[in-house]
């Protein structure tokens, strides 16, 4: 029997529309292979959002996508809103679509590929075999809590504030997302927080270690977050999955990421308790090379995959994209930022051709 999925597809800005383009041209060779046909929506977010209707989430988009089976988001942001006021900034459509969908659980795996272990900045003895999943809370702590704002003081003094809070139900819902994922995985699971001083961190570690109570098989353990940076570039490979809150885990799971030598590489899957995930690379719009045919691809073809994996429960899908990856990286193909001696470089457009070649010779 034929599935059929409803997928809102946001391109956004920069390189975002010609990585998607080579993104939904594999999901639909793999869709053809696999019995699945999709139904395809497109919508506008971000920058492009911002100067077609002056708001980077309109309330279409946010429709469309609370209405589909999963989200394809690309890349959001670019100089040209940077200096605009907060609610017209492309980042603000990008929060609000995760709060709007209640996407508090973000996955962001970190791989290292043995193909492209001479990408990394660090020694290959350090990387190799690194294999990281960086769970992130997403809908609450510090980009969330209240009060926030710029406000005067009595004194007339400006004073910016923001709050970081979470409930005990938020940590709760990450808490298990975490050791679910470990179990799944290698079985170990660090959390992270800043408790020494923070008490919204004291109450997550008291809840998780509570809940460690639930899942025996797991191996937890707690880490403050400047230890857990630098952990993360002195010795990776002793973590297998991390959680932690926002703030943390937006600056972890960039270290995360640049260890595998490209941010260019890494999906992530943003997932509520249930409804549609949103399915992003983890690397930005790259306004510098936008429309230059350069961009990296494949983390836009493993969100894809992402996609198939955790929003469309379709693994044999999935499987089928990443054993393609790795078959292009194999056979020698690279973009530009990825490239070394002996390797072929080839365009946004032309990775794409490749990689839909290799998954026709099956
Ligand atoms: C990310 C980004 C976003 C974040 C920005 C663009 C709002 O850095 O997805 O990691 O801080 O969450
Ligand atoms: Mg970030």
């Amino acid at each position: 029997m034929t599935q059929s999925y409803r997928i809102t597809l946001l391109p956004g800005d920069g390189i975002g529309p010609e990585i998607m383009a080579v993104a939904v041209d594999v999901l639909k060779v793999v869709g053809q292979q696999q019995n699945l046909t999709f139904e395809f929506n497109e919508a506008l977010i971000g920058g492009a959002a911002i100067d077609a209707v002056e708001n980077p989430l309109p309330k279409q988009t946010l429709e469309a996508c609370q209405q589909s089976d999963a989200v394809l988001l690309a890349a959001i942001g670019g100089y040209k809103w940077d200096k605009m006021p907060r609610h017209l900034r492309p980042e603000t459509g990008l929060l609000g679509l995760r709060a709007g969908l209640e996407l508090f659980a973000n996955l962001r795996p970190a791989q290292i590929l043995p193909q492209l272990i001479d990408a990394s900045s660090l020694k290959p003895e350090v990387v190799e075999g690194v294999d990281i999943m960086v769970v992130r809370e997403l809908t609450g702590g510090v980009y969330f809590g209240s009060p926030k704002g710029v406000f005067t003081t009595e004194t007339g003094e400006q004073r910016g504030v923001n709050t970081m809070a979470y409930t005990v139900a938020e940590i709760d819902r990450i808490g298990r997302v975490a050791f679910e994922t470990a179990q799944k995985r290698g079985g170990k699971l660090c959390s992270v927080d800043k408790a020494n001083v923070l008490e919204v961190s004291q109450l997550w570690r008291d809840l998780i270690t509570d809940l460690s109570t639930e899942y025996p098989d797991v191996e937890l353990s707690h880490l403050y977050v400047d230890n857990a940076a630098m952990q993360l570039v002195r010795w990776p490979k002793q973590f297998d999955t991390i959680v932690t809150s926002n703030l943390f885990g937006d600056i972890l799971s960039d270290i995360a990421a640049m260890l595998t030598g490209s941010i260019g590489m890494l999906p992530s899957a943003s997932l509520g308790a249930d409804g549609p995930g949103v399915f992003e690379p983890v690397h930005g719009s790259a306004p510098d090379i936008a429309g230059q045919d350069q961009a990296n691809p494949l983390a836009q073809v493993l969100s894809v995959a992402m996609m198939l994996r955790y929003g469309l429960d379709q693994p044999a899908a999935a499987d089928q994209i990443e054993s393609a990856v790795l078959m292009l990286l194999a056979q020698g193909y690279r973009t530009g930022d990825i490239q070394s001696s002996d390797t072929t470089v080839l365009g946004c457009k032309a990775i794409g051709e490749t990689l839909i070649q290799i998954l026709k010779q099956g």
